[in-house]
């Protein structure tokens, strides 16, 4: 899978050369590239944002260098391309779109400053046969800017990519997965820790029994949780 990051700070993407997308990266799982928006103007100040039409507080990102960098992109694309538009007023991202987007031939995240990227962008790409337009939230609060969010979904989608992850069974038990219940609480050893013991159960070598409670506890924590 290749994955490409459009931002005005491509130094945010650092931490994916670390840990588990490092790992992936180094297999050659996923190809990963950060593209510098600011290379894709022509000003000396290479100006990337402008004030709003109709008025109003904060600055909005000009259309042409979107443009001219999802130009180049998509031209050096051999394969069609997800375009993923990071904006609080997006569609809340889950664990069902990770599972759809790791799919993808070729990611491509347009990271957002200031109060957004003129609309026209998304609307433009839309209507290019090469390119899926999606505009994405990860959750309702605000951030500075897309590049957050944008690690977030990376580290959520590329984590889902076939030996990426050393036991698949553990992406299957893990929280979020198909019946949405969260996990169960786990233990380990010592089996009393600071005056606190291991649920019996766990111990009793009963599967039957611990499979039981675990779904038990699962649902009483997803309860919980609302
Ligand atoms: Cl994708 N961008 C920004 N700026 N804020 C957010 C977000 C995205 N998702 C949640 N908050």
């Amino acid at each position: 899978m290749k994955i490409t990051a459009i931002s005005i700070f491509p130094e945010y993407f650092a931490p994916l050369e670390l840990s588990l997308i490092g790992k992936a990266r180094s297999q050659n799982l996923i190809d990963f590239e950060a593209v510098n928006l600011r290379n894709f103007t022509h000003d000396n100040h290479h100006t990337v944002d402008d004030t709003p039409y109709g008025g109003g507080a904060g600055m909005v990102m000009k259309p042409e260098p979107w443009g001219e960098a999802l130009d180049s992109v998509i031209a050096e694309s051999s394969t069609d391309i997800d375009l993923i538009i990071l904006t609080p007023a997006g569609k809340k991202f889950t664990q069902r779109m990770a599972e759809e987007m790791v799919k993808s031939e070729h990611l491509v995240f347009a990271c957002g400053r200031y109060e957004g990227i003129d609309a026209r962008v998304a609307d433009y790409y839309r209507s290019v046969s090469k390119v899926k337009v999606q505009e994405i939230s990860i959750g309702d609060y605000v951030l500075n800017g897309g590049e957050v969010a944008a690690l977030v979904m990376i580290e959520a989608i590329s984590r889902l990519i076939p030996g990426v992850i050393g036991n698949p069974e553990s992406l299957a038990e893990e929280s979020h997965n198909e019946i949405g219940a969260l996990e169960y609480p786990t233990y380990t050893k010592p089996a009393e820790w600071r005056g606190l013991t291991v649920p019996e159960v766990l111990m009793s070598g009963n599967h039957g029994h611990i499979a039981q409670w675990r779904r038990d506890e699962a649902l009483r924590r997803s309860k919980l949780a609302e």
